[in-house]
């Protein structure tokens, strides 16, 4: 057990299995298509003239946001997005995508390569608020989720502000009782039944959406080198195939293989379910 280390550890290898896992799943058409579907009913402008402007926080490298600023232009083209995002690397990628694109010549970008934390700290006097702040699959990266939360809603959010989370829910809250107890799991493992808790026992209301996403697990099963690094995005843990103890390991791909369903193509797909 010793042996099994945090994926969190090492930010550029979490990117390289996070890419990889998305090439697998239905992850981001499902979120873009709910976004389609029931965004633009929750976000409203307030002021004709200023438009919407939009919070996103852990944006990563754009292709969600993008989604949810064309998703609103429906409803104005005065676009205020401030992304708050640490890696550099994945915040150039944002820009070099949405810079000098048509769709996006009426939105105002702003940049901000920091923490969740570090915003909050920097800008807490300034009374920046948005119409809509998102935290799109990543609360994980977080030590004091209910804390972020609450601060971004109290303090961030216009009145009759919305606050979208989406994160792991279902399989992904059976998957970690089950495995919790081993000492790999360093990070968060928030899910989306713990946002709700923590947001009805401070009676704030919240409308949840299951988002069902699935994820391709053949190269798993294969053992293969893709495979591993796919694991490693579902354990959370680095090359956990290799260092994982034996009955740990097959616990873990018993388990996958039991929750796992056939799709009509023959590939084994395992439950990735989100909710918003
Ligand atoms: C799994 S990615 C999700 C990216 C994007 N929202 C999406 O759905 O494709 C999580 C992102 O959160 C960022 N992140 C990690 N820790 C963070 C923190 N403390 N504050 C803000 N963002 C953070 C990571 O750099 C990464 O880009």
């Amino acid at each position: 057990m010793a042996n099994l280390k945090s994926i969190y550890l090492n930010p550029e290898y979490m990117v390289k299995a996070w890419n990889q896992f998305l090439r697998y799943s239905d992850e981001r058409a499902v979120i873009s298509g709910w976004i389609d579907s029931n965004l633009p009913r929750y976000v409203t402008t307030q002021d004709e003239n200023e438009g919407i402007s939009i919070l996103s926080i852990g944006g990563g490298t754009g292709e969600v946001d993008s989604h949810v600023i064309k998703s609103l232009q429906t409803k104005t083209n005065r676009i205020l997005n401030v992304a708050v995002e640490p890696s550099r690397r994945d915040l150039k990628i944002y820009k070099s995508l949405v810079e000098n694109r048509k769709e996006f010549e009426c939105v105002n970008f702003e940049w901000k390569q920091m923490t969740s934390g570090e915003y909050r700290k920097s800008y807490r006097d300034k009374k920046t608020k948005f119409d809509l702040i998102h935290m799109i699959q990543m609360l994980y990266y977080v030590d004091d989720v209910e804390e972020t939360i609450l601060d971004f809603y109290e303090n961030y959010l216009k009145e009759n502000g919305c606050l979208l989370i989406v994160i792991a829910s279902d399989n992904w809250n059976r998957f970690n009782k089950k495995f919790h107890q081993q000492p790999v799991y360093l990070n968060n493992l928030v899910t989306a039944e713990d946002i709700v808790e923590i947001l009805h026992r401070r009676h704030i209301d919240c409308t949840t959406f299951k988002l069902p996403s699935q994820v391709e697990i053949d190269e798993c099963l294969k053992k293969s080198k893709i495979g591993s690094v796919i694991l490693d995005m579902i354990t959370e843990c680095e090359d956990f195939m290799n260092s994982a103890p034996a009955d740990l390991f097959d616990d873990v791909m018993t388990y996958m293989k039991t929750d796992g369903s056939v799709a009509n193509n023959g590939n084994v797909m395992f439950k990735n379910d989100l909710q918003a």
